[in-house]
């Protein structure tokens, strides 16, 4: 069984925008516009490391209910980061994805995502995926009733779903599920992230906040992901036999 050292997918929470900016006594957007700043140089450090996608949290379901205020300014922030960094990307052979319910979103930046997606869409040095708008409840809701629509229409029978199928209707569909899942800000939680996808991710939480998060961080992470031994249910001494079969 071949270990690998770097992570194929990396997912992160990027959680303590809002705290960094108040430390500072900061208006909370402040905090924002640095974590975009801290977003676009660990995409960098990750692609450098081998890292083939990264998926950041950018927007809840949830976070709609912040303050209109603060969902304003993220919402315009979002537009401006795509305005600044889509050709940069681009030119670093980065491939934009965005999944999440783009309905509540405004056309302008709809727009603006969907050209991202167009215009990188052959790159292959890294996939970044946005979760934005995004919830893993409403992930799996949204792939069931895909399955439910097939089944009614008389193409799916039920008893033929299985992991497989379910995962290929939910929105990363065809990328690798994460193997590490980063938390900044200190808390211990999946805050509704990629709930089916994160079922066997190693799971790192530092208490950084995300604007202070450097490329020192993210080796640590990925250390703790080299040192662990992944064993998606079975023991220790399967995975040696695993290895000494590999070696033949
Ligand atoms: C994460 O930082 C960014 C978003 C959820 C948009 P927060 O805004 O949650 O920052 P804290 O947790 O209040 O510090
Ligand atoms: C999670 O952070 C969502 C994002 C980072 C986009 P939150 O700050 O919204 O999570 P909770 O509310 O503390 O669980
Ligand atoms: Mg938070």
């Amino acid at each position: 069984m071949n270990v690998p050292d770097i992570p194929a997918h990396v997912a992160v929470i990027m959680d303590g925008n809002g705290r960094w900016a108040k430390q500072r006594t900061l208006p909370r957007q402040a905090g924002h516009r640095a974590g975009v700043k801290t977003a676009r140089r660990i995409v960098e450090a990750c692609a450098r490391r081998g890292v083939g996608v990264l998926t950041l949290f950018a927007f809840s379901s949830e976070n709609w209910r912040r303050p209109s205020r603060e969902v304003g300014a993220l919402m315009r922030l979002f537009v401006e980061a795509l305005d600044r960094q889509v050709d940069e990307l681009h030119g670093n052979g980065v491939r934009l994805m965005f999944i999440g319910d783009r309905s509540g979103l405004s056309d302008t930046l709809q727009a603006r995502m969907t050209a991202a997606e167009e215009t990188t869409r052959d790159n292959t040095r890294l996939t970044l995926v946005i979760a934005l708008a995004y919830g893993g409840r409403w992930d799996i809701v949204a792939a069931t009733r895909a399955l439910a629509r097939e089944v009614a229409t008389g193409r799916l029978d039920p008893e033929a779903i299985d992991d497989a199928m379910f995962a290929d209707r939910l929105a990363l569909a065809g990328l690798p599920d994460p193997d590490l899942l980063i938390r900044t800000g200190g808390d211990h939680r999946i805050s509704n992230f990629l709930l089916w996808n994160l079922a066997y991710a190693e799971c790192w939480f530092t208490d950084r906040l995300w604007p202070d998060f450097d490329e020192q961080d993210l080796d640590k992470a990925l250390d703790r992901f080299r040192g662990v031994e992944r064993r998606y249910g079975r023991i220790s001494e399967q995975l040696e036999d695993a290895l000494e079969d590999d070696a033949c």
